[in-house]
């Protein structure tokens, strides 16, 4: 029987997101891909269908648009798309001091790491529900498993993703729909990710995982009904020793680690340092956020 249901994935152009795409396609998954304009989406959309014969459609918006929950919805609702599965993967990191990033990049980067997950399962819920075999899977992260001096907001955002998910578990446990969450360790993607990977030494070199194999280990988790998805037994031993060892000592280590990779001053995270393209600009700096406060 035809499969009728979609999977929708947030940040789905690049990185762990393209990688769960095409997974899913190859599990005969139809896919609803959610990415900026000027991603090479549509592109790689038609490389999808042609390859596994799935249903593939495309939404391109910048996801930190407080609207962009509801113009998903809207689209899918109109187009007669039925979500029973929801990937929210989009997500931002950055290495800097707190004092040093910008308000605009701090406000940018938690809206895309919790708002939009936030915003589209409670939209999406009542679909993912009636389809009576749903999933949700949220990407958090290792860095989520522990206050991260100099990655304040991007580990902050993610122990919410963490505790938004483990609630939202328990809620939905009688009611047929699967809620997890991803929490990789150093995965190789975005440029800026393999920089910071790269100056942390040996032992994050070791620990990368490419984004395949996350995305690999992250499916057939979720499929198999696992709450918690830690991809490779090195980042399980880092995730315990965020249980275990005690905080005051993890925080010393961790950042006097992380301090070594902030950038200086004038290098902090900022609008205009965020590992966007030079043509994704323009819907970057039109999006509401970027706007209302320019000075600060
Ligand atoms: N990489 C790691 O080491 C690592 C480790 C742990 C957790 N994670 C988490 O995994 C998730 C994916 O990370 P990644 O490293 O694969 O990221 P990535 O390579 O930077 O890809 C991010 C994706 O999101 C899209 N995107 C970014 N900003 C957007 C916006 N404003 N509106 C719409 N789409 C937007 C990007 O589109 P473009 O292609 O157009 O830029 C891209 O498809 C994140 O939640 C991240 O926190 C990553």
């Amino acid at each position: 029987m035809k499969n009728l249901h979609y999977t929708l994935i947030t940040g789905a152009s690049s990185g762990i997101g393209k990688a769960l795409a095409k997974k899913c396609a190859s599990s005969n998954m139809n896919l609803i891909l959610v990415a900026l304009p000027d991603s090479g989406l549509e592109a790689y959309s038609q490389q999808l269908k042609m390859e596994y014969g799935v249903q593939v459609q495309t939404i391109v918006l910048n996801l930190a648009d407080p609207e962009a929950s509801i113009a998903i919805y809207e689209t899918s609702r109109k187009e007669n798309w039925h979500v029973n599965m929801l990937i929210n993967n989009v997500g931002l990191g950055n290495v800097g001091a707190f004092e040093e990033c910008s308000y605009n990049a701090i406000q940018y980067q938690m809206m895309l790491n919790m708002n939009v997950m936030v915003g589209l399962t409670r939209l999406f819920l009542r679909q993912i529900k009636e389809s009576r075999n749903g999933y949700i899977l949220n990407v958090s992260s290792i860095a989520g498993m522990f206050p991260l001096p100099y990655k304040s907001i991007y580990s902050a955002t993610k122990s919410f993703v963490y505790s938004f998910s483990r609630s939202l578990y328990f809620e939905l446990e009688n009611d047929q729909v699967m809620v997890s969450c991803l929490c990789p360790g150093p995965t190789a993607t975005n440029d800026q990710v393999q920089e910071t990977n790269r100056n942390l030494g040996w032992k994050a070199r070791y620990f990368t995982k490419s984004a395949k194999e996350v995305a690999e280990i992250a499916i057939d988790k979720m499929l198999q009904r696992k709450f918690l998805i830690i991809p490779g037994w090195e980042n399980k031993i880092m995730a315990l020793a965020g249980k275990i060892v005690p905080e005051a000592i993890l925080l010393r280590y961790l950042g006097k680690t992380f301090r070594k990779n902030a950038p200086s001053t004038n290098k902090a995270a900022s609008m205009e340092n965020l590992p966007v393209k030079e043509s994704q600009n323009q819907v970057l700096s039109s999006s509401p956020i970027a706007n209302k406060i320019k000075s600060y």
